[in-house]
């Protein structure tokens, strides 16, 4: 007990991480640990520590934070928030969380009582990867005592202490825990990308921390915007990491690049054959491009011959599964022979290399200049990806990646006019570009009901906040006066969109709850966002988002593909595109793609899951096994909440109709009608769009029903289902009601049906 007095440790003590056992064991406190008096033995878990782990713990003491350490821990100790700003690679991420971690701990020694601290990542890769590296740096368990959590995929345990999520995940967190008071701690990273759920993070907390005063936050960033960030907490103490960045020569093409990717892999081919050693950062869009550029580079790599040293492409893209992840850290292959030339890594990237995730030993660094962003117009409540041109700022992060170990280059595929003239000093805040119905339903649950008054960093446009609210009364989740209904409460628990939430939640009146659920995870498995037509990008005034140039880069170069988590359970090899045409025939059904999408589902099931069965259907077994993942949660949450699962027979006529009719009740905001034209028109947008090419359907229906709008060369609706007129004037009146309705063919056709339901019911009453 003397001991105990002699050596007070308190909240945020600065403590080294090597000796700290050793101090632990000599105040006593080892008890409480029950680490015996060996200062080697890991505190978290009773073991010794690794040798592995000794090698990182001299590694991660050379990066910048650790030589502010302790005025790291005394500024949060003397805080409740605080900024730090550092640039990417200083060790924010994987270190910070630790060093807020011994302090917290040794305040609160009792493993009895639960002290956990969080740390938001905007991206999901990264929350993964970050923590298996911190999991690897602590020598413990991943998912024990470092875990993460990311959509439908939870990796942590009542042992988690340090817990990695995406900032979306905490959001969620806050609906249950609306203090958040299972955190001791908050770190809110990468808060320069000004992702909507961590700007609505941002106002959440600042309400949270002045109602728990032992709560802490630290607010992270590389750089910028530092002061503003710093203005909106009430001038929070702002702590600076001066990085330790080499020199980059940054070098531009002298005329603009017709097709960016084809540049980029002649870039690869030009820096491969003729520059010094040193591995290779390429950033493009998605997946898709990718996976496809890996393949080009390989296969020109192979082409060059052995004169040059050996290559290893790695892919980086968020639905790569982990273990590949993990690939972007192995080191560049050595040479074939003793004395050869050196190997050479290239790691082909989503902008998730931009900021979030430092790769060491990059050297040369490949600009196009474009990512996907979100972009949302209101009028016609169209939200998209574009691949469309980054912003000044991240054209500049992007090129210090180079510098990170010594001296490099970057090549932007652009001209420097370009640059200057075209690109924004800075990419705007997502939630200036976002459909905001999901977040407004999320607030509302959060008892924000006061959304114009909510101190958002950067307030959205009002006429996103009202089209929200529109789209969500029309779904009946708030009522007329704006508040939160019963059907609401019940949408908001889904991690869904407010339209697939709205399906399931009313399945069980259709009597289809199970195949809706096979269905909603299955699609779940696509982007379901919409992409938006650069018509209606300039006439929605976007258009100081300025392309000139990189408006034609980009009209060259688009290509749209599925960008969330899981992927598209179609595969579509190159060279076996027939055959998979024929065995995706094999599964069509002839009312809609949704149809299609389940009797992929119920043959994966029959077939018990076998991968074997999937190749020979050209199935990707892996976006198969994620939604079986997706289903199995989304069920959990229809029995939590009371919801049946339930099936129309499936030899009665009224199985397909019912399951078509429960898809209305949730996507009726997106109909189109056949015009005698012969084209589709969005109903009450009135936009022309075309059925996508890939759809299943032997006929164009009068109506459809539609989960995404894309842009090619044309406006496409991409999984379409045959609805019924009739239907929608049951299903959805008061979205159909005539009074508000634009002069079209629609409310024409509509009006006729009306009239005819009127005369029946005449008919029926004589
Ligand atoms: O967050 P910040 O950009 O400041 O740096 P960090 O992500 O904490 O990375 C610090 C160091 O850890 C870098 O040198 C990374 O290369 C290294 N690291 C790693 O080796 N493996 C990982 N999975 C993550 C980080
Ligand atoms: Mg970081």
């Amino acid at each position: 007990m003397g001991m105990e007095r002699k050596r007070k440790v308190s909240l945020f003590d600065v403590v080294d991480d090597t000796c700290v056992s050793a101090k632990l064991a000599k105040t006593n406190r080892f008890a409480v640990h029950g680490n015996g008096t060996n200062p080697l033995v890991n505190r978290w878990n009773g073991r010794p520590y690794s040798k592995r782990y000794l090698e990182i713990l001299q590694k991660r003491k050379t990066l910048p934070v650790w030589h502010q350490k302790e005025e790291f821990l005394q500024a949060l100790k003397a805080n409740q928030t605080l900024i730090l700003v550092g640039e990417t690679g200083s060790g924010k991420t994987t270190q910070i969380p630790q060093f807020v971690l011994e302090a917290v701990e040794l305040e609160i020694p009792d493993k009895r009582r639960k002290f956990m601290v969080a740390c938001t990542q905007p991206r999901r890769v990264a929350a993964m990867s970050v923590s298996r590296r911190v999991a690897e740096e602590m020598d413990v368990n991943m998912g024990e005592e470092v875990g993460y959590s990311i959509r439908f995929e939870d990796c942590s345990s009542s042992r988690t202490v340090l817990k990695y999520l995406t900032d979306g995940m905490l959001l969620r967190e806050a609906m249950a825990d609306p203090l958040l008071e299972r955190y001791k701690v908050i770190i809110l990273d990468e808060a320069h990308e000004r992702t909507l759920a961590t700007d609505v993070l941002f106002g959440l907390l600042k309400e949270v921390l002045k109602n728990r005063p032992d709560l802490k936050l630290v607010v992270m960033s590389a750089t910028l915007e530092a002061e503003k960030f710093q203005g909106y907490f009430y001038g929070a103490p702002l702590m600076k990491v001066p990085g330790r960045l080499h020199p980059v020569e940054i070098f531009y093409t002298e005329e603009p690049e017709r097709d960016y990717l084809e540049a980029a892999i002649r870039t690869i081919m030009q820096v491969h054959m003729c520059e010094p050693p040193g591995d290779i950062l390429v950033f493009l869009t998605g997946e898709e491009e990718i996976e496809d550029a890996c393949k080009k580079i390989s296969k020109q790599v192979a082409n060059a011959g052995d004169v040059y040293g050996p290559v290893k492409v790695v892919p980086l893209y968020s639905t790569l599964p982990p273990a590949m992840q993990q690939k972007i850290f192995d080191p560049a292959p050595p040479p074939v022979m003793v004395g050869g030339p050196p190997g050479r890594k290239i790691v082909v990237s989503t902008n998730v290399a931009e900021t979030s995730l430092t790769i060491d030993g990059i050297v040369y660094v490949i600009d196009p200049g474009f990512s996907k962003q979100k972009v949302y117009n209101p009028r016609i409540r169209v939200e998209s990806l574009l691949v469309s041109p980054i912003s000044k700022a991240s054209a500049h992060q992007r090129s210090g990646r180079a510098g990170r170990t010594q001296p490099g280059k970057c090549f932007r595929l652009y001209t420097e006019k370009s640059f200057n003239n075209d690109l924004q000093p800075q990419t705007y805040p997502e939630i200036l570009r976002s459909n905001l119905a999901n977040t407004v339903l999320t607030l509302k649950k959060l008892g924000i009901d006061d959304l114009v008054h909510f101190d958002f960093m950067d307030p959205p446009a009002p006429e996103t906040l009202m089209r929200a609210l529109e789209v969500l009364n029309y779904l009946g989740a708030l009522d007329d006066e704006g508040n939160l209904t019963k059907l609401g409460e019940i949408m908001s628990e889904f991690p869904l969109d407010p339209q697939m939430a709205k399906m399931l939640v009313v399945s069980p009146e259709f009597n289809c709850s199970n195949e809706i659920l096979s269905i909603s995870a299955m699609l779940s498995s696509k982007c379901h966002y919409i992409v938006l037509s650069i018509l209606c990008l300039e006439s929605n005034r976007l258009s100081k988002w300025k392309y000139n140039n990189g408006l034609r880069m980009l009209l060259l170069s688009l290509r749209m593909h599925a960008c969330l988590p899981v992927p598209n359970c179609f595969l579509r090899p190159r060279e076996a595109q027939k055959a998979a045409d024929q065995a995706k025939a094999n599964f069509a059904h002839i009312d809609g793609d949704h149809l299609t999408l389940l009797n992929v589902y119920h043959a994966y099931k029959e077939n018990n899951e076998d991968p074997s069965w999937c190749y020979e259907n050209f199935i990707n077994p892996r976006a198969m096994k994620a939604a079986d993942n997706v289903r199995e949660q989304l069920v959990r949450i229809m029995v939590r909440y009371n919801l049946k699962l339930c099936s129309t027979d499936y030899n009665s006529r009224d199985y397909y109709i019912n399951i078509r009719k429960a898809m209305l009740a949730g996507y009726f905001m997106q109909v189109a009608h056949l015009e005698r034209t012969g084209h589709y028109l969005t109903v009450k947008d009135k936009q022309v769009v075309h059925l996508h090419p890939s759809n299943c359907l032997n006929r164009k229906p009068e109506w459809v029903i539609y989960n995404e709008f894309v842009l090619t060369s044309r406006n496409f609706i991409r999984t379409v289902t045959d609805v019924h007129g009739e239907w929608i004037l049951d299903i959805a009146p008061l979205y159909f009601d005539l009074e508000n309705f634009p002069q079209c063919e629609a409310k024409r056709v509509l009006e006729k049906l009306y009239k005819k339901r009127e005369r029946e019911r005449e008919e029926s009453k004589n």
